[in-house]
């Protein structure tokens, strides 16, 4: 959600059109009436925006696995039992899969989107993240909620992601919020 925000703080193009997008479901709706699994359904284009930070800024930067058989990889013998370490921001810079791969470009999730084990924000295989479309619902009513009650401005505009284990925000992401209805 942190690096949603700053990416549509800094790209007004995709902010307008992720605005247009929530303001129609928001405008279907009667006053006070919940957003409902259909409105979830609808909000295409956001979650194209949120995979593009996902590849572009995955939260989980690197995961684990362990070779259960000796196999061969790029010429290199690998072991059974081996610990092998998968670089997920790397692999989503791949510009075999994704062109121009630095290019802040959410179309590239429309109709198929990338081939499988090219986009692994959330891991991949048995021990993918259980939690993908919890993450998905919970990130999608976070933006609906705040593009269409506020505006904002970013207290500190050139803030940047910095990555340690995990990536975090050199400020803590403070906003100056500006409601809607006022
Ligand atoms: C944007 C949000 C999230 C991201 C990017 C994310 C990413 C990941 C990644 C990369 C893994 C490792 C998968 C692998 O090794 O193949 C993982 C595992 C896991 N995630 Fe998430 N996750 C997110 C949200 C959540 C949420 C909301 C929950 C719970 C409600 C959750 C629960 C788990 C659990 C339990 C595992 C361990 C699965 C296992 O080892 O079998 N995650 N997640």
């Amino acid at each position: 959600i942190v690096a949603t925000v700053i990416y549509l703080s800094q790209l007004p193009a995709v902010y307008d059109a992720v605005l247009k997008e929530q303001t129609e479901i928001a405008e279907s709706k009667d006053e006070g009436e919940w957003l409902n699994w259909e409105d979830i359904q609808k909000m295409n284009y956001t979650w194209n925006v949120v995979c593009e930070v996902l590849r572009l800024q995955p939260p989980a930067n690197e995961t684990f696995r362990e070779a259960i058989t000796d196999f061969m990889y790029e010429g290199y013998l690998i072991t059974k039992g081996t610990k092998l370490y998968v670089t997920v921001f790397s692999t989503h810079k791949n510009p075999e899969y994704f062109p121009d791969p630095h290019k802040f470009d959410p179309s590239r999730f429309e109709g198929q989107g990338p081939p499988p084990f090219s986009y692994v924000p959330f891991g991949g295989g048995p021990r993918m993240c259980p939690g993908k479309e919890n993450a998905r619902v919970q990130i999608l009513v976070f933006i609906y909620n705040l593009v269409t009650r506020y505006k904002w401005e970013m207290v500190f505009p050139d803030e940047k992601m910095v990555a340690d284990l995990v990536p975090y925000t050199t400020h803590g992401l403070p906003l100056h919020l500006f409601s809607r209805k006022s």
